[in-house]
């Protein structure tokens, strides 16, 4: 059954807070791969579950990642009509965790032959018209440039009751408003970023507080807002967690039913991120960086003090204090903006900030790298660069959250992420230096190069939401012959 177009919804005052904790793009994955464990895709930390050769599984009650199953990528079967909820359709180089995700996936379907009708914001930034597959469906963005629920309410109704009908609808976060959302079943939401994650956060910002700082007002409002989300996401069919962490959260703490809550962790675009070595000498070289250098590590993002700068800062500045030999011969790129960009350049000529970076830009940056460090302080949502990194064959290391330990370093592997403090950051720099020295670093490039392709790869995450999509659209249409929730090992 589902809800009458001709109904109206009220937006909950919590709502709009929510939007914005779950539209931040933000990301916190570390990887590293250790000497003793190389890993094994079947082998996680949490008791795995994995169909054996032969066995047929019902997908949505596959508890891990669907990033762990092949799919075909022979044509699709059906051809769908999907809506999209997104809150801003972004220029393709300039895109946020969500908006990246939704671009790269959505494009993605749109190649394969799916009809995709965007619900956004209309923004200034121009429209990437690149598949006649991908319709817009324009909205005023209300004052605080969020959507405006009412309006993609209307336009989505006028075009599934003028047009065919659409075979499933696809919200990133709240795109589509809670309570219209309710008692569509052949709907899916994908969350970048929890309430609950955000209590980690929120915990490692209170604790780096300088005295005499107030308090963040965030600190006494996430509790509330957690017991806000459990409340209304059940409104939702189909839940995506976009990390293993958050799937156990919203079986466990949102108490959605098993069977509504799917992992498929992010993807990222496996043309663009490669290890193609040519690319990193030419960037290392452009920069003036000697072939021989002791150790090239790089960060990328936004440069602020959410993403762990200061902390960074702080170890790198001691580090070079008390290390002349590693000062002397250690190189950091940072790419990216915001303040934290100048400060760095204060530590000496060995801090090179290369700003901004287009994507291809970007990979070539990540292959220069001996290894890449993200110190981020946000725990929400899955962080593309970390995979981009491995993607492009280089180590990665990182803070020490859930969604890291839980889809990225995981394992034994733990050993080799940071806590939030500049004792433990220095640690992890001193050890990657001597991991440099010691020669081992190409090599954990390479494991964590593999597990990337297996795992990380948008061609993976396309199929596996393009199953979901027609899982969800078989189990709405009575036709026995169309079973698309049904896996077996043996395709
Ligand atoms: C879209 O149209 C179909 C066919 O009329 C209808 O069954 C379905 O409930 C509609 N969905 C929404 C969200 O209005
Ligand atoms: C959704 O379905 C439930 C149970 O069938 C019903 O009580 C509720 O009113 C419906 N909500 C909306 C918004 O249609
Ligand atoms: C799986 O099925 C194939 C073909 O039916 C069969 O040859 C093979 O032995 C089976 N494998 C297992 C582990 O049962
Ligand atoms: C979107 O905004 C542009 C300029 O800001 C305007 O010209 C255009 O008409 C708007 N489109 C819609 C569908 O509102
Ligand atoms: C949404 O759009 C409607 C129709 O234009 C308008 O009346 C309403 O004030 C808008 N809501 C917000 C929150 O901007
Ligand atoms: C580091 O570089 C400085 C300046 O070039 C030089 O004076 C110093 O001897 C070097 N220290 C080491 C340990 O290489
Ligand atoms: C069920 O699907 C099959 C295969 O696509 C099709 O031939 C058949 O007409 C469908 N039946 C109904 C009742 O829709």
């Amino acid at each position: 059954m589902a809800k009458d177009c001709n109904s109206s919804a009220h937006l909950h005052p919590h709502l709009v807070l929510l939007f914005v904790l779950s539209t931040i793009s933000t990301f916190s994955v570390v990887y590293w791969t250790s000497q003793r464990s190389p890993a094994s895709p079947h082998c996680y930390n949490s008791p795995y579950e994995y169909p054996h050769e032969n066995q047929t599984i019902h997908l949505l009650s596959f508890a891990s990642a669907w990033n762990h199953l092949t799919f075909s990528s022979n044509p699709p079967p059906k051809l769908l009509k999907i809506a999209l909820f997104v809150k801003k359709w972004p220029h393709r180089n300039l895109a946020g965790g969500l908006e990246r995700h939704a671009l790269t996936l959505h494009h993605a379907l749109a190649m394969r032959g799916h009809e995709i009708h965007i619900f956004t914001a209309n923004s200034s930034s121009s429209l990437i018209h690149s598949n006649a597959n991908l319709h817009f469906h324009l909205t005023r963005p209300t004052k605080s440039g969020q959507l405006n629920h009412t309006l993609v309410w209307n336009q989505l109704c006028s075009e599934n009751t003028t047009a065919r009908p659409f075979d499933v609808f696809h919200s990133e976060s709240v795109g589509l408003f809670h309570s219209h959302a309710a008692n569509i079943s052949n709907l899916a939401v994908s969350w970048h970023g929890i309430g609950y994650e955000a209590i980690h956060s929120n915990i490692v910002y209170d604790l780096l507080r300088n005295p005499g700082e107030a308090q963040h007002l965030s600190i006494t409002e996430i509790l509330p807002r957690v017991i806000d989300e459990i409340k209304f996401f059940k409104d939702y069919t189909h839940h995506v967690a976009t990390s293993d962490h958050v799937g156990d959260v919203l079986k466990r703490i949102y108490m959605i039913p098993d069977e509504r809550v799917h992992i498929i962790l992010n993807g990222v675009d496996e043309d663009v991120y490669n290890v193609d070595e040519d690319r990193g000498r030419e960037f290392r070289k452009s920069l003036g960086i000697p072939e021989d250098a002791g150790l090239v590590i790089g960060m990328a993002g936004r440069l602020v003090k959410d993403k762990g700068h200061p902390l960074m800062f702080e170890a790198l500045k001691q580090l070079f204090e008390e290390d002349e030999t590693l000062r002397n011969n250690t190189y950091v790129l940072v790419a990216g903006d915001g303040p934290w960009g100048k400060r760095y350049k204060e530590l000496g000529p060995g801090i090179v900030a290369v700003g901004s970076l287009e994507q291809k830009q970007l990979a070539k940056f990540y292959k220069s790298l001996d290894v890449f460090v993200n110190p981020t302080l946000r725990a929400q949502g899955l962080d593309h660069t970390f995979q981009e990194a491995m993607l492009s064959g280089v180590p990665v290391v990182g803070t020490r959250f859930a969604s890291i330990t839980g889809s990225i370093i995981t394992g034994e592997d733990i050993r080799h992420t940071f806590l939030p403090t500049v004792p433990s950051i220095k640690n992890a720099v001193r050890w990657i230096w001597k991991e440099r020295q010691q020669g081992r670093l190409k090599e954990s490039g390479g494991r964590a190069r593999k597990k990337a392709v297996e795992l990380f790869t948008s061609a993976k995450m396309t199929l596996a939401y393009e199953r979901l999509f027609l899982c969800i659209w078989s189990q709405t249409h009575v036709n026995s012959s169309l079973d698309f929730c049904s896996f077996s090992i043996i395709q």
